[in-house]
This record gives C-alpha cells, sequence and structure tokens, in this order.
C-alpha cells in the first residue's frame, strides 16, 4: 500500500552537526500526523526535507508514492503537490489578499484569471476571510493574515499540507481561528503533517502524535497514549513544561501562559 508519506532513515547534518539521526514515519491518505518536541528537536528540519527545501543528508522521502529524494525525480512538480504554512506569514504586502491567493496559481499553475480568482474567493472564504479579499496584508491581524496563506496553499491543490507551528506567532486570542481552520481541514480528509506546540489541538485532531527530541523519534502513537499516558521520562518532562504554566517558567523556550514573555523561538 502506498503511503501519502513515506519517511526512511531520514538523516541531515549541517556541517558537523546532525540534526536529523534517522527518522522513520508514515502518514496514510486523509490522517493528521502531529510532531510534538522542544525546541531545537529537529521538527522545522524534518518538514523542510519532507519538501525538499533541506536536502537530506541519507535516507528517503517519498510524498504519494513518488521519491523526492531520487536525483532523477522532477521536484518542481513534486514539490507543487505540497502545500505549506509557516509560523510567519509570508504574505506580499503590496498585493490584496485575493491577489496573494491568485498568485502562485497563475505562475506554477498557469491558471487564467478568471479561474484563478475562483479558486481564490472560494478558499478564502473556506478560511473565513472572504470579507477581507480586497485588503492588503498589513492591514489583516496576524490571524486573518495566516488563514490567507492557508488559502494560498489549499488553492494549489494539495496532496499534503505542511503546517511549522502556525499559530506561534498570533496573540493568543487569534491562535483558535487558525487551529479551527486546521480542524475543518482535517474534517473534510486533508492529510496534515503539523508541528505545533498547542496539545489539545494534537489530542483532539491528531490520528498520530510523533514526539521528537534530540533530532530522533522517542515515541510516537496515538494522542491518548503519547500525551495522555507518555511511556518515556524525555516525553514526560516535555508534556509536563508546556501543559504546566508554573514548569513553564523554569524553560524559556517553551510557551506559557505569562502575558509579558516573549513568544516561543523555534
Ligand atoms: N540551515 C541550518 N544551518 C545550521 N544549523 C541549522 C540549520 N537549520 C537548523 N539548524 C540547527 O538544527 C537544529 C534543529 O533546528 P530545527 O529543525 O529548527 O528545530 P525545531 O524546529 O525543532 O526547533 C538546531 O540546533 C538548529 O540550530
Ligand atoms: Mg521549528
Amino acid at each position: 500500500m502506498t503511503h501519502a508519506v513515506e519517511i526512511r532513515d531520514l538523516h541531515k547534518s549541517f556541517g558537523d552537526l546532525e540534526v536529523l539521526k534517522g527518522i522513520d514515519f508514515t502518514v496514510d491518505e486523509g490522517q493528521v500526523v502531529c510532531v510534538i518536541g522542544p525546541s531545537g528537536s529537529g521538527k522545522s528540519t524534518l518538514l523542510r526535507c519532507v519538501n525538499l527545501l533541506e536536502v537530506p543528508t541519507k535516507g528517503s522521502v517519498s510524498v504519494g508514492g513518488v521519491e523526492l529524494t531520487d536525483p532523477d525525480v522532477d521536484i518542481d512538480a513534486a514539490r507543487r503537490r505540497l502545500g505549506m504554512v509557516f509560523q510567519s506569514f509570508n504574505l506580499f504586502p503590496h498585493m490584496s489578499a485575493l491577489e496573494n491567493v491568485m498568485l502562485a496559481q497563475r505562475r506554477v499553475l498557469k491558471r487564467g484569471r478568471a479561474e484563478a480568482e475562483r479558486i481564490a474567493r472560494e478558499n478564502l472564504e473556506k478560511v473565513g476571510v472572504a470579507a477581507k479579499c480586497d485588503t492588503f496584508p498589513p492591514q489583516l491581524s496576524g490571524g486573518q493574515q495566516q488563514r490567507v496563506a492557508i488559502a494560498r496553499a489549499l488553492a494549489m491543490d494539495p496532496a499534503l499540507m505542511l503546517f511549522d507551528e502556525p499559530t506561534s506567532a498570533l496573540d493568543p486570542e487569534l491562535v483558535g481561528d487558525v487551529l479551527s481552520v486546521m480542524r475543518d481541514l482535517a474534517r473534510d480528509g486533508m492529510t496534515m503533517l503539523v508541528v505545533t506546540h498547542e496539545m489539545s489541538f494534537a489530542r483532539e485532531v491528531a490520528d498520530r502524535v510523533v514526539f521528537m527530541d534530540g533530532g530522533v523519534i522517542v515515541e510516537e502513537g496515538p494522542p491518548d497514549q503519547v500525551i495522555g499516558n507518555p511511556q518515556h521520562a524525555r516525553t514526560r518532562t516535555f508534556l509536563k513544561r508546556v501543559l504546566d504554566p508554573t514548569h513553564a517558567q523554569d524553560d524559556a523556550g517553551v510557551a506559557d501562559d505569562t502575558p509579558a514573555a516573549p513568544p516561543p523561538v523555534h
């Protein structure tokens, strides 16, 4: 059977620093897998290897049965099947929300203006910002900008959506809107690989949770197991810091409730 994503013995080094030390896992079609773990554990590098923003040092990554790490693969064609949403929204400030969602459809998929506009409007409606089509990103809240960024990715008809801490840069009161869009996508059957610190989201939406630390997968399984009843001390220590604000103060890199604290850096 073909997995939507299949990662085998994935290694990635930057010079002498080995950041990924042999990662193996799969995501099946329609599944949501949440990746959790401390800052610096290699979560972003893993996602960047899945869409080949980073070239793995060793191992293989396949998406929809196409091996992206095969030197003969048409990387642009393969990457077109992936939607990526980052912590920073990366919208063009001088283009309206609608134009931002149309741009790659026109340039990469060569869609005509009318078709690109129709699909852009559909997706902006889907993420709840249809009223903001003509607004420019600097006039949108962070939550609205992130939803436009999600619409932009969806407009490309991705087979897989990758999210790298999509709510980490948002004010706390805006996080819920973005998570609710992601929850709807999951319900609609989108295959998703999500790096997040939002444990209640992971618990509710993920089919599987992968806990990474130090470039390896320490444990993985259903959320009730990994978050609800972790088997490894490293997982328990991490969860304690993320879930219990009184412990969060012990570790400046982990999200907490203190309003004055800077957002977590990843
Ligand atoms: N382009 C790069 N060059 C050198 N080191 C990097 C690069 N990207 C990431 N790293 C290092 O790899 C480690 C893991 O980073 P990252 O994947 O961003 O972790 P996470 O997303 O879990 O916080 C960190 O030590 C980071 O400094
Ligand atoms: Mg990261």
